[in-house]
């Protein structure tokens, strides 16, 4: 084929990897349907992927990953900068030559018998003032489909690049090469030892080995839009989030829009969608999982959804969590990890209906409540199981979704998964105490990195993984763009839409009703809804939140709304022991607001 660039240093780089990988072919990638439909069709005969019923879910097809190959692997991720210093205590770092030579090493021939795909794709609306473009050399077809969905993927975007344009080279191999004649397996993938997710900010550049999955592989994603971003914000003063971007309209007609930072499958897709169960009260949705956000002309923060589709959380998502998003997925999609039902269809715990029988996601035959040889029940999905979807098939996608100057936040939200102490919501009294609320916001783990062990754990703006350089420098970089901001900041608040009662029983009915914690914040921006300052920060009495139709205890609300100052104060010492980690590079604003906090809960 023809290859369609002339951008030397593109070239250069593609001639370079072939060298060392030594594919079979080399594929340039248009991002057409035609595309799409062939290389899928090629899946779908090799057996990797299961087509589903046409009449349940057209267009839509199932994949079963290799069962050591499910998630994120953070224990194998790393930002390789020259001094450890400048990755900080926080990420795993190897020196760059190090980490270079032992890849290389396993690059060497990991594309024999497979074809070599050059993905040319932007993130964000291509043209956009805050897109980047970024080349995707992957063995993985499966790794092509999923970005054609999740990013903007073609010719459009090589023309973009021209001949001297900029790209961040993202390399992806499964690490799986194959000898003459050897039959594929249904997902090539290496083993645990053998996995690198590897980033070196300092150049712009991407290597990931050995995993398909998710994060891992679809390299556009945390790979290049959180943590190499990220690394590209700080230096050039801009912002990549780990945030869901809404737009919420009021009765009256005012837009307010909202970026919430919670950990992964902490709940960003369920906001982002959001059904509000209060009357007159919209929400659309912008994005799901990223946001990039610069300050414009008129000296506010206006953000894009640097993405395209939505890589979701599937188990939980039901028509009654999650309305827009079981919409979105009724065709066209991707399925990773899901039952496989009689009737071909898919199937996940928490769907609204049972499922009587079905294939579980290792392939094996399953019906609901079966034991495994330890007595404990068997999970027909994993729990990390996953959807790919078109963002535009979303029913309730932001007619502003693709405006390439982004929309303008209003405010900030911070969180995370808490089954105790921290309340239902609380606002920060100024932006460096937001700071603070982000940088010591802390979550219990979930299936989205199997490899994380602790009980509760400490994510700084829902950005511990995802980070690309020292987290006390990102910490630094949130005061200076305050400062930048100055009156036309966001307001900042944290929510906790996750506690739960001692016997076990969730506090706050959640979803759509979340949309009453977020009446008040846009009231709260406009001056309207009252407020009682407590140590931690600005809280709603129980009448200042609309509780209409709600149907929660006057009880159940008032321990929802309570600060428990000893909880709070017992924690202190591990906020410190968090700081303290990185040493002199705390920005001392920081350190003050703790001594603040101190006081407060005194
Ligand atoms: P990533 O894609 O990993 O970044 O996850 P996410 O932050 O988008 O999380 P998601 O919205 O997919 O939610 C993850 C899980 O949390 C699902 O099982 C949801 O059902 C559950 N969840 C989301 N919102 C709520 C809520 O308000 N209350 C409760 N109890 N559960 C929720
Ligand atoms: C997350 O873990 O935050 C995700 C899924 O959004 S993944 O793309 O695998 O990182
Ligand atoms: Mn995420």
């Amino acid at each position: 084929m023809a290859v369609p660039s002339t951008n030397r240093k593109l070239l250069n780089w593609v001639a370079e990897v072939q060298a060392l990988c030594k594919p079979d072919s080399v594929y340039w990638c248009d991002g057409t349907q035609a595309e799409y439909d062939r290389l899928m069709g090629q899946l779908v005969a090799a057996g990797a992927a299961i087509p589903l019923n046409p009449a349940k879910r057209p267009g839509s097809v199932l994949f079963r990953s290799d069962p050591s190959d499910v998630a994120r692997v953070e224990n194998r991720t790393y930002i390789s900068t020259r001094t450890r210093d400048e990755a900080g205590p926080t990420n795993n770092w190897v020196d760059p030559v190090e980490l270079k030579k032992t890849m290389s090493g396993l690059y060497d021939g990991c594309m024999r018998g497979r074809t070599m795909y050059v993905i040319p794709f932007s993130m964000g609306p291509i043209g956009s003032p805050i897109a980047k473009i970024g080349i995707e050399l992957t063995d993985s077809i499966y790794v092509v489909c999923n970005m054609h969905i999740m990013t903007r993927v073609g010719d459009r975007v090589i023309e973009t690049l021209g001949a001297d344009g900029e790209f961040i080279p993202c390399l992806h191999s499964v690490g799986a090469p194959l000898k003459p004649g050897q039959k594929d397996v249904p997902w090539p993938c290496a083993p645990i030892e053998q996995k690198y997710i590897s980033h070196f900010p300092e150049e712009n550049l991407i290597w990931s080995y050995g995993s398909g999955y998710g994060g891992n592989a679809l390299l556009g994603k945390k790979c290049l839009a959180l943590r190499i971003a990220s690394a590209i914000a700080r230096r050039e003063g801009w912002m990549a989030e780990h945030m869901l971007i809404l737009r919420l309209t009021n009765p009256a007609g005012r837009q307010f829009h909202i970026a919430a930072a919670f950990p992964s499958a902490c709940g960003k897709t369920n906001l982002a969608m959001l059904q509000p169960t209060i009357p007159g009260w919209k929400c659309e949705c912008v994005g799901d999982d990223i946001a990039w956000m610069k300050i414009g002309p008129d000296g506010r923060l206006r953000a894009i959804n640097p993405e395209a589709g939505f890589f979701g959380v599937a188990p939980g998502t039901s028509y009654k969590s999650n309305p827009m998003a079981m919409r979105t997925i009724t065709k066209n999609t991707i399925f990773t990890n899901c039952v496989l039902t009689d009737d071909k269809d898919i199937w996940w715990e928490d769907m609204d209906e049972p499922c009587a029988h079905g294939i579980d996601w290792k392939g094996k035959e399953w019906t609901p409540g079966q034991k495994d040889a330890e007595g404990k029940s068997v999970k027909g999905a994993h729990p990390n199981a996953r959807f790919t979807a078109p963002a535009s098939q979303c029913p309730v996608i932001c007619p502003d979704w693709e405006a390439p100057q982004g929309v303008p936040i209003d405010i900030f939200i911070f969180g995370g998964r808490r089954t105790s102490v921290m309340p239902l919501v609380h606002e920060a009294l100024n932006w460096d105490h937001g700071v603070y609320m982000g940088a010591t916001a802390a979550s219990e783990p979930t299936a989205a990195a199997l490899d994380v062990k602790s009980k509760l754990r400490r994510d700084p703006f829902a950005m511990l993984p995802f980070c690309g350089y020292n987290m006390a420098d990102y910490w630094a970089h949130w005061f200076e763009m305050g400062d930048k901001l100055g009156s036309k900041a966001p307001k900042i608040f944290y929510v906790n839409w996750f506690r739960k009662t001692s016997d076990g029983r969730w506090l706050w009915p959640g979803f759509g009703e979340n949309s009453r914690v977020l009446k008040w914040m846009c009231e709260r921006v406009e001056g309207k809804a009252g407020a009682v300052e407590t140590p931690i920060g600005m809280m709603p009495r129980p009448e200042d939140l609309d509780v209409n139709g709600l149907k929660v205890s006057a009880e159940d609300l008032k321990e929802l709304l309570r600060v428990d100052k000893d909880a709070f104060r017992s924690e202190l010492p591990d906020v410190e022991e968090h700081f303290d980690q990185f040493g002199k590079r705390v920005p001392a604003r920081m350190r003050a607001e703790l001594e603040v906090m101190r006081k407060r809960l005194a």
